[in-house]
């Protein structure tokens, strides 16, 4: 943790350019998935869950294997944590953090928890028309219908998680004046000294496309596969 009135230090690298990448790309998806759905254009909706579900693997995999800031121990803290850094931001100054604050951290994994649930309960979905996920297949239609549900009312959760999520990066930065906007674009971030800070040594771009190859197969097997073993009969 960095408090504000410690003196400036030059930019460190944070953010690793595949998590960058996944984050717009996810960005980009979702919205464009969301919009897709409710202007009922399921096919371009599917293809958008598919692409996420892709991008999703791959962060749970970077998660693991990505480098510091991207690490899952780097950043999710325990209740004692957020509630101290919730106090903390009730009275200045503000801390400045390198990667995901404890706060942020708990968006951070709601949203890919709800993410992941919305991708996989899609794959159980049907619109009673045309359209069903391609595991809809193996269950009844009562249980589908059912998932269908739960992927709707979820899927209205995710448009408020993703305000909320818009709405406190702008807030830190008319708040605090705290730019956490740029360093995901350009991936560097410049803190206040005196903080032992780790800047990521390398972006890991081989490993990255290897798991990203990995994720993208597994996802289109989850569509592909269905098609082989029970084709439909229409
Ligand atoms: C559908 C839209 C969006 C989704 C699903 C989304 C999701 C996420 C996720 C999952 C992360 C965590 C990154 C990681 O560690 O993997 C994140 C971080 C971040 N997002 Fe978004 N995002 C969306 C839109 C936006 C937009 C429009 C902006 C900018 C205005 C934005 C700015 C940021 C920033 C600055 C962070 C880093 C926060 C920090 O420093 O702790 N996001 N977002
Ligand atoms: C992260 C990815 C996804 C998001 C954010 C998402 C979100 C949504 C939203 C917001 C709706 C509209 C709900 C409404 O009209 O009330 C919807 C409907 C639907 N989605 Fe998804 N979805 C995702 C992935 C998928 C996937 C992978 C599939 C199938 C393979 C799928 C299949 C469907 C179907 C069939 C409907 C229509 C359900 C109905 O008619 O009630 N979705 N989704």
């Amino acid at each position: 943790m960095i408090s504000q009135d410690q003196k400036t230090v030059a930019a460190i690298a944070v953010w690793d350019l595949p998590l960058r990448l996944f984050h717009w790309l996810l960005a980009v998806t979702v919205i464009t998935g969301i919009s897709a759905a409710l202007l009922g254009n399921l096919d371009l909706h599917v293809l958008c869950g598919q692409i996420a579900l892709a991008l999703l693997l791959f962060r749970i995999v970077w998660g693991f294997v990505g480098p510091e800031h991207a690490r899952f121990r780097s950043f999710v803290r325990g209740p004692r944590a957020i509630v101290a850094y919730v106090r903390s931001m009730l009275r200045p100054p503000h801390h400045f953090h390198a990667g995901h604050n404890p706060l942020g951290a708990l968006v951070v994994i709601l949203m890919l928890a709800l993410l992941l649930a919305q991708a996989v309960s899609g794959l159980f979905a049907n619109n009673d028309i045309a359209t069903e996920g391609p595991l809809a297949r193996f269950i009844s239609k009562a249980t589908s219908d059912a998932i269908t549900g739960l992927h709707d009312r979820n899927g209205w959760l995710i448009i408020g998680l993703i305000a909320l999520h818009v709405g406190a990066v702008f807030g830190y930065l008319l708040r605090f004046r705290d730019n956490l906007i740029r360093p995901m674009v350009t991936g560097t971030k410049t803190l206040p000294a005196g903080e032992s800070a780790t800047a990521i040594s390398g972006h890991r771009l081989g490993l990255a496309l290897a798991v990203l190859a990995l994720c993208s197969l597994a996802a289109w097997l989850v569509f592909a596969a269905p098609r082989w073993i029970a084709p439909l009969p229409y």
